[in-house]
Formats: C-alpha cells, structure tokens, sequence
C-alpha cells in the first residue's frame, strides 16, 4: 500500500464510523455498527475511489456511494456467516453467535435498505443505470451464494462450475465497484467495460486466494476460523483439484473425511495433509496468479495518468499478497 491507499482508507473507515444507520431497536441497529466497525479490508469501496480517480480528482463525492458498496458487502457476510455457521468474523465473534440467528437475519436485510439509502444519493442523470447495475450485481451474488450452498452436497461438482460460482458469489461486486466508480466520474463504455472485466479477474483470483487462505492462513492473523470451508465440504477450487489428483488411496482417504463429522480437528488437519500431498496449494497459487495476470491486461486499456494507474496495480498487489 501507499500513501494515497492509505489516505483513502482512512478517509473510507472515518465516512464509515460516523455513519449512524439507526438506534432503536437496539437489537436491531448494534450488529449493524458492530460488524462495520471491526474494520476489514474496505476494499470494494477502495477499488470503487481508485476507479473514480482515474478520471477525477474529487473522489469525496463518490464517497457515499463507495460506502453503499460496503454496507452492501457487510450485509451478505452478516448472512453468509449464518450459512456457513462460521463463529468468527475480523478477529471477533460472527453477529448470529453474539446474538442470534434471527438478530442477524433482521439486522442484514435492514443493511441492504440502508445500502439503497446511500445509493440515492448519486446524480439523477445517472441513478437509474447505476441502481439497474447494482440491482442485477445484488441478484448475481445471491446466485453464486446458492450455488455455493449447492455444491456442499454435491460429490461431482466442476472446476467450471466452481470458477462461475466464484465469479457470481465475489466477482462480480468487484467489477461493480470499479464500474461504479468510472462510472460516476463520467467514464466511457469501454473504459467501464475495462474495469468491470478487470474487477471480475481480480475478483476470481481474490476468491481463490480466500479459499486457500481458509485451509492455510495464519490463524493469528485470518480473523476467520481456519478450516471452516474443510468442515462444510465446502467444493473450494483446492478440494475439486485434490478430487481430481487422488491416486485410489488418496481418494477413498478423502471419501471417508468428507463424511466424518464427528472429529473436526482431525478432519482438517487430514483433508489439509492430503492437499499437502498432492501439491494443492502451488496448482492453486497458479491459477490465481493466472487471474490476476489476466486483469493486468485489463488494466493496459485504461486510460489515466501514470499515477492513478499505479495506484490501482499497488493495491492489486496487495490484494494478492495479502495475509487475510
Ligand atoms: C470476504 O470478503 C468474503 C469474500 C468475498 C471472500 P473480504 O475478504 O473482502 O472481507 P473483509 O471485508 O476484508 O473482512
Ligand atoms: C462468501 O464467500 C462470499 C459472500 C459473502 C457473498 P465465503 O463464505 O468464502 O466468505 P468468507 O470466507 O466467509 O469471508
Ligand atoms: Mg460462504
Ligand atoms: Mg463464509
Ligand atoms: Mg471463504
């Protein structure tokens, strides 16, 4: 990160913190402010900035809109918690564990409104393509979220299938968030295509690495509990390729594990030594790398000056690098 990332997010968890979304119920407003103020990365409402200054300079007035993005995003993580019975989130308890499922359930689609109340506040010449594009984003990462539900129970689930998961589940709020921000800066179709389609790469490749970071993360530093997606079956791009590599040995081991549901420690310390075995973690490495390389194309079709497009590379850097 640099000094204008940095800036920015600041700027981004200060617009953040101030924002009150409400007060009573209690039960209904707390997990709201709760779950935005254990941080996070902000990186939706970052790419949506960086985007906008690649074409303006006064990124202040995209600021509310960026935050929709991430009132938004807060939001199906609140839910995506309940459906994955994860206990931790940034560090801390998940909403429906320090409440209650109902609480959490509530309190998220409260956040979806409140994310269209930040919404209205872009020009009118412009608000009805934008809410069109979010509307169809919104339902596009509902998609991907069932599907994702889907697969857990499925046995021959494929590395297609799963890459259009992802894209639908992650990917697409990315694209959205650079398309957003061009877009509210004035940018043509193709510079918007360009950084719609550049969101989606780096969002594939931003998904993988979520995946591997479940299975190898430091626990320290994750935030989220390690193993979870080995515990749910989850069909990760790492389980679909240890499938399709196991030897006979290999494959009746990974068969057993993914019924046993009496012994977690075990079985993710299991299931994480057979994709040790087979290298999993290099196959998917590459096929991260393979994304975020295809978003470098991307990016070569943007037309700014030398320093908000560098601006844009360094936190994709990071982005692939990072730790949680
Ligand atoms: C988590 O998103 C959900 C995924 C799409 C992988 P982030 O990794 O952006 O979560 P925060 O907002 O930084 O906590
Ligand atoms: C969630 O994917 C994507 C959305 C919230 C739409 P994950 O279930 O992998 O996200 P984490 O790992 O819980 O953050
Ligand atoms: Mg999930
Ligand atoms: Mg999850
Ligand atoms: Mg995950």
């Amino acid at each position: 990160m640099n000094e204008t990332i940095k800036n920015l997010l600041a700027e981004v968890d200060k617009a953040v913190a101030d924002k009150s979304f409400g007060k009573e119920p209690e039960a209904l407003y707390e997990p709201i402010h709760y779950i935005l103020s254990l941080g996070g990365k902000r990186l939706r409402p970052l790419l949506s900035l960086l985007a906008y200054r690649l074409y303006r300079e006064d990124h202040r007035k995209a600021m509310n809109p960026a935050m929709a993005i991430e009132v938004f995003h807060n939001f199906t993580l609140m839910h995506d918690d309940i459906m994955d019975e994860a206990p931790l989130r940034r560090g801390k308890a998940t909403v429906h564990e320090k409440w209650d499922n109902n609480t959490a359930i509530l309190s998220g689609d409260v956040m979806l409104v409140k994310a269209y109340d930040l919404l209205l506040e872009i020009d009118p010449q412009i608000l009805p393509e934008v809410l069109k594009a979010f509307n169809q984003t919104a339902a596009e990462v509902c998609e991907g979220q069932q599907m994702d539900m889907l697969f857990e129970t499925r046995t021959d689930v494929t590395e297609d299938e799963y890459l259009e998961m992802i894209r639908l589940k992650t990917a697409v709020l990315l694209g959205h968030s650079l398309w957003m921000g061009g877009k509210l800066a004035g940018a043509d179709a193709q510079q918007l295509q360009a950084l719609y389609d550049f969101g989606q790469n780096i969002g594939i490749g931003f998904q993988l690495k979520d995946d591997l970071l479940d299975v190898y993360a430091d626990k320290a530093k994750f935030g989220k509990q390690v193993g979870g997606d080995i515990l749910s079956n989850k069909k990760t791009f790492l389980l679909i390729q240890a499938k399709n590599l196991a030897n006979e040995e290999q494959a009746a081991a990974l068969e057993k594990w993914l019924s046993t549901y009496d012994n977690p420690e075990e079985k993710v310390k299991a299931v994480t030594a057979l994709y040790n075995e087979m290298q999993i973690r290099e196959l998917t490495e590459e096929k991260m790398n393979s994304y975020f390389e295809r978003a470098m194309l991307n990016l070569k079709q943007l037309k700014s000056n030398n320093q908000a497009l560098e601006d844009i590379s360094t936190f994709t850097a990071y982005l692939l690098h990072r730790e949680k």
